[in-house]
């Protein structure tokens, strides 16, 4: 048997590091000058914290999308599938509420959803979430967009779309919903299997179906935005006002729908051409209400996540990513049994400020060069008898072939001035 990682899941090899790390980087700068501060929570929950927020209508319960279990204390536990859920059971179970408003947190790790695996979406993936909590002023909707979108730029992208809408209060929701069913009701036959399930559940995300033979149907509906009653009318305006201060390129999305229950007024997304047909990078809005839901203060709050693969995809496209040389500055070679050791202890003490690599056993000159060759050394040392004699290292620079003896005392100096 040769095993192979889960369907729908990824290892991150060594030469893909770098790319992570610098997605991670950018997150922390910019949403720490933000003032969020990090917070982790674990990678499973009781099942009713994601349960009771993700709602019942969205494609996680509806699609049978979380992974849940029992445990040995029977338990019924569910590997997260998103953040926020986790990150308000965490605000709550802390008393975060009793810090400065807002309270601006950030998170990144993996996430877990059975869902059918193509390119940018698995099943293990990974997100940067952002959560800012307290706030029901506009204004706040638009930091959150604001942050998404600088985000993704100090990720070095620069062909982002910011899409921006609202879903209305939880009246205008339901005006709405009314109207789609009396209106895709008698059509209903034409509809494709899961849209038909989502007229029954929450009509709105029909608006979300990507099946061809929707779309003819869909034509010439209303959307959300249509159905706003005055208090999110003013509201959505007032984000659009602030991001057009503040030079945030967005498009109006007026049938904006999001596949999670929670949303409340501002919906948005940031999307992406040329990483296939799972073009949102992150997507979010406000959710006034969910607090309390959860057993918490009825605090408002809106919030953001980016899918990192799909970020890490684009960032390829873009050729963004400006990986660090990953290499060593010498690698040392020993010609003799007795210069094993004697490079091995050089190598300790030159790692306190270089990158230094070695052979393990004795080697001729010439595989000693094709093995420090093949690991992309910038020098090769060999050490043999001659150069005990001297007490040096015999320095070739791969690249040119120059060749140079440098005494043991002074090796650390040269590795300075050269690096
Ligand atoms: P979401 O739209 O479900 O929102 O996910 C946000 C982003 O995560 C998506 O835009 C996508 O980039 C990425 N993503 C989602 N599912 C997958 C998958 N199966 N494979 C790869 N990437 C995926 C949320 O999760 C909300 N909790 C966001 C939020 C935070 N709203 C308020 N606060």
């Amino acid at each position: 048997m040769k095993w192979q990682a889960v369907k729908g899941t990824h290892d991150v090899l060594p030469e893909q590091q770098a790319a992570w790390r610098q997605l991670l980087a950018a997150v922390e700068l910019e949403l720490g000058r933000a003032g969020a501060r990090e917070l982790s929570t674990p990678v499973f929950e009781y099942s009713e914290v994601f349960e009771k927020s993700v709602g019942e209508s969205a494609d996680l319960v509806v699609q049978k999308e979380m992974y849940t279990f029992e445990d040995r204390g029977g338990r019924r536990l569910t590997l997260r599938p998103e953040f926020t859920a986790g990150v308000l059971r965490a605000f709550i179970e802390h008393g975060m509420h009793t810090l400065p408003t807002p309270v601006k947190l950030w998170s990144a790790g993996p996430l877990f959803r059975a869902e059918n695996v193509q390119r940018g979406r698995y099943r293990q993936f990974h997100q940067v979430n952002l959560e800012i909590i307290g706030l029901s002023q506009a204004l706040a909707d638009a930091e959150a967009i604001d942050l998404l979108y600088r985000t993704l730029r100090a990720c070095g992208l620069t062909r982002v779309r910011m899409r921006v809408g609202s879903v209305g209060d939880p009246d205008d929701r339901a005006a709405y919903n009314a109207y789609l069913r009396r209106e895709l009701e008698p059509l209903r036959a034409r509809l494709s299997e899961a849209s038909r399930e989502r007229l029954r559940l929450n009509p709105m995300r029909v608006l979300d179906s990507k099946a061809e033979q929707d779309a003819a149907v869909l034509e010439g509906l209303k959307r959300p935005i249509d159905f706003l009653g005055g208090a999110a009318r003013a509201h959505l305006d007032e984000v659009l006002e602030r991001l057009r201060d503040w030079d945030v390129p967005f498009e109006i999305d007026p049938g904006i729908v999001r596949g999670l229950d929670y949303y409340r007024r501002t919906a948005f997304e940031a999307h992406y051409e040329g990483i296939g047909s799972q073009s949102a990078l992150g997507g979010g809005g406000r959710y006034d209400g969910l607090i309390e839901s959860l057993g918490g203060p009825p605090l408002p709050a809106v919030g953001w996540a980016m899918g990192s693969e799909r970020v890490l995809d684009a960032m390829e496209q873009e050729q963004a990513v400006a990986a660090p040389p990953d290499r060593p500055v010498l690698f040392l070679v020993p010609l003799d049994e007795d210069a094993v050791n004697e490079v091995a202890a050089l190598a300790v003490r030159l790692r306190r400020a270089h990158r230094v690599e070695h052979a393990y056993a004795p080697r001729n000159p010439g595989k000693g060069l094709r093995d420090a060759d093949r690991r992309g050394a910038v020098y090769a040392g060999l050490r043999g008898a001659s150069e005990r004699a001297g007490d040096e290292v015999q320095l070739k620079h791969l690249g040119s072939g120059e060749q140079t003896r440098v005494r043991v005392a002074e090796l650390e100096r040269f590795l300075q001035e050269v690096s």
